[in-house]
């Protein structure tokens, strides 16, 4: 059976964990991008990298590079290329630079894997992705971004610390935009089959989304020097893995939603069947009167930041 191929752009520290978490998972062969300023940085992840595989026995070819010819006909292509945020900025602030930096990369990745699906993970998230849409001009459904992952793992984890039970029983699900208006749902929040609202009180219920929304601006208080990067590319990782083994996961990522949801052509975090193909379905689910009120309220400030992203880049 022919390996997967993973091509990651930008091997700082998210596309170099999601290098790792790829790798370790025996995904397929994986390929890290950089700038040709810094060549033998991705260069020496790489070969890092592939000098532990012996210890853990994962069996991959990890490459480094700065030439998109060596991506050449991934399967599936990351983008986390751009600058990260710093104390006291916030996603939106990066629009204009990462704007600049997607829209280069997009162009490369639909000459050299024109059949890709492309996972974007670069901040502000859903104008990002819309960018790599419209320079490639792929079907939507082959270019989707990374949010919601990370949003409900960071959702679930809040909820375990909460009732000090294992983070494997909690599910949850989150729609919107990737920023501080996102709209984690508490109806579709549970605990070992049981509604979340049994068991944590409103108030500190309440308090819970409020850290979610803010995950964020938390790690990157605590780092100081850049943005979280653990559990973005785990949440990228398992992105990757749902489309190459075609697993079908539902799982909430940043889809680009039309008449789904009343959206009108931009992309949201809703939840999605994810396989082979990429956003195989959207899955529209019940919000009640408030969900519905955040929801749009989360909508209205992504096509915001996609009408100041056009206004900056035409
Ligand atoms: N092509 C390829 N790589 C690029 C380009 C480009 N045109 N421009 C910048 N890069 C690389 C940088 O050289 C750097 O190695 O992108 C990498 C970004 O890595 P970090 O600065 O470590 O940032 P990181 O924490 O990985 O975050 C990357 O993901 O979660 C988002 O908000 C975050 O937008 C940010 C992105």
């Amino acid at each position: 059976m022919k390996r997967a191929k993973i091509s990651i752009i930008g091997a700082g520290n998210v596309g170099a964990t999601t290098a790792h978490w790829c790798a370790a998972a025996e995904l397929g062969d994986v390929v890290l991008l950089d700038i040709p300023q810094v060549e033998g940085m991705p260069k020496g992840k790489a070969l890092d990298l592939f000098e532990a595989s012996p210890i853990f026995g994962f069996d991959v070819k990890i490459t480094g590079t700065t030439d998109y010819a060596d991506t050449q006909g991934s399967d599936v292509v990351v983008i986390t290329a751009g600058i990260a945020r710093k104390p006291g900025m916030s996603r939106d602030d990066l629009l204009s630079t990462n704007a600049k930096i997607v829209g280069s990369v997009a162009a490369e990745v639909a000459k050299s894997s024109p059949d890709s699906v492309i996972i974007v993970v670069s901040n502000p998230l859903d104008a990002m992705t819309q960018r790599v849409l419209q320079v490639t001009g792929f079907p939507a459904r082959r270019v989707l971004g990374q949010a919601g992952v990370l949003d409900t793992a960071r959702f679930r984890a809040f909820i375990a610390m909460e009732l000090n039970c294992s983070v494997e029983d909690v599910q949850a699900m989150l729609l919107g935009g990737h920023g501080d208006t996102m709209v984690p749902l508490v109806s579709c929040a549970s605990v070992g089959g049981i509604p979340v609202s049994q068991l944590i009180e409103e108030e500190k219920l309440q308090t819970i989304i409020e850290r979610t929304r803010k995950g964020g601006a938390e790690i990157v208080s605590l780092l100081k020097t850049g943005s979280a990067f653990y559990a973005p590319a785990a949440a990228t990782a398992q992105m990757v893995e749902a489309i190459i083994r075609d697993k079908k996961r539902i799982v909430p990522v940043a889809a680009f939603c039309d008449s789904e949801y009343g959206v009108g052509g931009y992309y949201v975090g809703v939840p999605v069947v994810l396989g082979s193909k990429g956003v195989e379905r959207i899955l529209e689910v019940q919000m009640n009167d408030e969900e519905r009120a955040a929801f749009e309220k989360s909508v209205l400030s992504v096509k915001e930041l996609v009408t100041s992203m056009a206004a900056l880049t035409e």
